[in-house]
């Protein structure tokens, strides 16, 4: 079965490339014009897996060159769409770019599926499309509130598209994942998250702070009405969420009677503090982190954490890892990226 991965390059799209080859017989192909990523990362996938990925350096906004990859692989049996930026500060800045890119990617990959008749999709989605709640933690149904950014609001209009194009052939199924917050690296030490500049995410500001790439960490906001003011999020281990997309699509492929869209919250149902998830550094590293608490940042909600029993019943999915085993593969692969 061939499977086309668009965003394969980058960091959930490779640790998942990685689980479908060390865990599969499907072929993969994948598509990513390197905005947030390198060709480099088809050669960490190749050293790991012993296996080549075919792949194509297109932006996926160009419909005729994103349906020359179509015409070339007519046998695909499913995509995961995992393309788009994702950086809530940088969508505050820039809304338009986002709003070009990841809505206009999506299009084109909707139109392709239809023309090529291909059956499955599963679409990159995150719990930013809930935006700030009060009831948590948060299930499939709980209503969507206004999202906080324009990356949130890309993700939630980006989920109605899927779900009003699917709902246009009945030959066509597909499952929305909601990431909550993906960090940590692959076990080998040879994958992980490669920020293309300053990182936005905690994780690899946390990671790049302690080995001294960057001088101090700052905590946006101590003042939010959590048990110590900072923002909980529920980081979920990268290598949890690949092995997610596996199950899903498997779903898809092997029950012809699954409900047409799907949505489904990949989180670990425990929600972790920033101060928190600084202290699991500390430990697993055995050093100080050099931080201070600053002022809030724009387009953060204040807490957010799944209740991820759907995972559980629908795609028998229960994520192994917890946050000490999440910074540790962090801190072990920022390592090994400094000797690279
Ligand atoms: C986490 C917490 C920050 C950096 C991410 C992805 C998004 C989506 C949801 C998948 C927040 C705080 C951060 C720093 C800090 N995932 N922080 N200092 O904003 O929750 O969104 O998960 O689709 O794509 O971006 O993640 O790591 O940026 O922030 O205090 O230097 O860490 O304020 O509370 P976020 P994040």
């Amino acid at each position: 079965m061939k499977i086309l991965i668009t965003g394969g390059a980058g960091y959930i799209g490779s640790h998942t490339i990685i689980e479908i080859l060390e865990n599969t017989n499907w072929e993969v192909i994948s598509i990513d014009n390197y905005s947030s990523s390198s060709e480099k990362t088809y050669q960490r996938i190749e050293k790991i897996t012993g296996k080549k990925v075919t792949y194509y350096n297109i932006d996926l906004t160009d419909l005729s060159l994103t349906e020359k990859v179509f015409a070339e692989n007519t046998d695909i049996a499913g995509i995961i769409h995992f393309a788009a930026f994702k950086s809530v500060p940088e969508s505050v800045e820039n809304p338009l770019m986002y709003y070009h890119n990841n809505l206009n990617s999506l299009i084109n990959i909707l139109k392709c599926q239809a023309k090529y008749n291909i059956p499955n999709l599963i679409f990159s989605s995150s719990c930013s499309v809930y935006g700030n709640l009060t009831e948590l933690p948060v299930t499939e149904t709980t209503p969507l509130n206004k999202p906080e950014s324009p990356y949130a609001y890309t993700k939630q209009i980006g989920e109605k598209m899927v779900d009003d194009f699917i709902k246009t052939n009945a030959n066509l199924k597909a499952i929305s994942l909601r990431y909550f917050n993906p960090v940590g690296a692959h076990k080998s030490g040879l994958n992980g998250e490669v920020p293309i500049a300053r990182p936005n995410n905690l994780v690899p500001y946390i990671t790049q702070t302690a080995i001294g790439k960057l001088e101090q960490l700052t905590v946006f906001g101590g003042d939010y009405a959590t048990n110590d003011g900072t923002c909980i999020r529920d980081y979920v281990h990268v290598c949890d969420i690949a092995s997610a997309h596996v199950k899903a699509l498997q779903k898809l492929v092997d029950d012809k009677n699954f409900e047409q869209h799907s949505i489904i919250n990949l989180g670990t149902g425990v929600g972790v503090s920033v101060l928190e998830a600084i202290k699991a550094f500390e430990k697993v590293s055995n050093q100080k982190l050099n931080y201070k608490i600053g002022p809030r940042r724009a387009g953060d909600v204040e807490a957010i954490y799944a209740n991820n029993t759907k995972a559980k019943e629908l795609i028998n999915w229960t994520p192994k890892f917890n946050i000490d085993e999440m910074m540790l593969s962090a801190w072990l692969w920022e390592q090994n990226l400094n000797k690279m």
